[in-house]
């Protein structure tokens, strides 16, 4: 019989990816995946640790996963709960004190592990009436080398991780201490994989890590490949028509990226480009390494090699020590950028962090306060930046069914969600007997922007 497997993801885009690399591993041993907790054989948390909040949801998931775990499943055996991610590799001996409805806590590097530990749950059942399993280990290269290859695509943009951990110790930020000194997989192993995603249909990829920039992978010469150089390998292989990466630094922006963005193709004209403050005291004080003017000329640089770049960032308010001025400094930085789109943040306390002690923490309010200014700004930008688009012909990729019948959802190239109505031409039956308009899912279209929301434009064809 087949087991049943629950998994919630929170977070970033590294956690979606691992979950479903969490998926791969356990498919072999029978387990398929549920959209339901409540009669999950194996419930996974994959967590994230960044900001207090994301931590505490987990704890208030646990509690209602609870009266689940009393039961037997349909398998007669007692639900497995496991917590895996960045909660798990920071609390991971508190939270096996805290809830003790948890079997199992793994952290970002040892998920290849599972089905040891699952079978380790057993043994302890036998013999005790819970089982206490922990296995935050290090490093990261492990993971890499025993994964099982990655199953088929799921669509036609994929993400793909180059790159892992971080050594850049923002003060404010816990990365470095969950997902562990940097790592970079060689060139060989990233440039296997995305041939067979292209094989299987896979039309633009997304390199993932939580410090891509830093990318620095084994070129099997003994030397070291940059990512600038990494997408012009990628840019290589036949059906890959679109490159992005995500998260970088801005001190990592070098020549050969800068110039990646002018001369290949695939590369897309977006960048998500975390500043995080716009005062140099505040970007001295998180350990940034860098300025508000040094941001600038990266940002003068990159619109000089690709002007239709669009720009998206990350912001933390009320980090200690900030004052009014320099909040000042960050609406002016984001005024003089003008950035596509970005996230923002209030300053969370994280444990283990150096700036979590800082006595100069800035009240509650005053954060609040901040981000909500922030926030009016941006999102003007991001409005301002989505109706330039009214009226321009731009190459998407067709991802998604939308919600209206005859409507797919695709990308722009900058990212934004562009709803097209395929209906009026395409209603016909294909030879398969679908809607004609399945037949372009997957597909780059090209198509005209005629109306811009907030969050998304809406396009029609334009005919070949
Ligand atoms: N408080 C608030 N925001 C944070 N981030 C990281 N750590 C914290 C923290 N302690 C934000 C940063 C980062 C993004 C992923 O999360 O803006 O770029
Ligand atoms: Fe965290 Fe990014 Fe700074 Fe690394 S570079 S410590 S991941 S904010």
């Amino acid at each position: 019989m087949s087991k049943k497997l629950y998994i919630k993801t929170y977070g970033c885009q590294m956690n979606v990816y691992d979950s479903e690399r969490m998926e791969d591993v356990l498919r072999p041993e029978g387990y398929q995946i549920t959209e339901q907790p409540d009669d999950a054989d194996l419930v996974i948390l994959n967590t994230c640790h960044i900001r207090e909040k994301a931590a505490e949801k987990v704890y208030s998931d646990i509690g209602r996963l609870r009266p689940h775990k009393d039961g037997k499943t349909k398998n007669g055996e007692e639900m497995v709960i496991a917590v895996a991610g960045c909660v798990g590799q920071a609390e991971g001996a508190e939270m096996m004190r805290r809830a003790p409805v948890v079997d199992m806590v793994i952290g970002p590097q040892t998920y290849h592990r599972l089905p040891e530990l699952l079978k380790d749950v057993k043994e302890q059942r036998k013999d005790k009436s819970s089982a206490r399993v922990l296995d935050t280990d290090f490093p990261v290269e492990a993971k890499f080398d025993h994964l099982p290859k990655v199953e088929k695509a799921k669509g036609p943009a994929a993400f793909l991780t180059v790159q892992e951990g971080c050594d850049k110790f923002c003060a404010f930020c816990v990365v470095p201490y969950t997902r562990g000194a940097e790592y970079s997989r060689p060139s060989a192993d990233i440039i296997r994989d995305a041939k067979r995603m292209a094989s299987e249909g896979v039309v633009e990829i997304t390199l993932l890590g939580q410090n891509v920039s830093a990318y620095h992978g084994d070129d099997g010469n003994g030397g070291e490949t940059t990512l600038g150089t990494l997408i012009r390998e990628l840019d290589k292989i036949d059906g890959i028509e679109r490159l992005r990466y995500t998260t970088s630094h801005p001190t990592e922006i070098d020549d050969e990226l800068l110039t990646a963005h002018r001369d290949v193709e695939s590369c897309m004209p977006y960048l998500h480009l975390p500043i995080q403050s716009g005062s140099d005291k505040i970007l001295k004080a998180m350990n940034r390494r860098h300025t508000g003017d040094e941001y600038r000329s990266t940002i003068g640089r990159l619109r000089e090699m690709r002007p239709d770049i669009a720009l998206s960032g990350d912001f933390i308010v009320g980090f200690p020590g900030e004052t009014d001025q320099d909040f000042e400094d960050t609406l002016q930085l984001v005024r003089d950028v003008k950035y596509s789109q970005a996230y923002s943040f209030k300053y969370s306390q994280r444990p283990g962090t150096p700036a979590a002690t800082d006595e100069d923490q800035v009240p509650e309010e005053v954060k609040a306060e901040r981000l909500a200014r922030l926030q009016a700004l941006l999102t003007e930008q991001q409005i301002e930046f989505n109706s330039t688009s009214v009226g321009k012909k731009m190459k998407i990729l067709l991802e998604r069914p939308g919600k209206q019948e005859g409507q797919l959802i695709g990308r722009s190239p900058y990212l934004q969600a562009v709803h097209v109505d395929l209906s009026k031409e395409n209603i016909a039956l294909d030879e398969t007997g679908n809607k004609a308009y399945n037949s372009f899912m997957g597909r780059m279209v090209e198509v005209e922007i005629l109306e811009a929301g907030p969050h998304s434009l809406k396009a029609v064809l334009v005919a070949d």
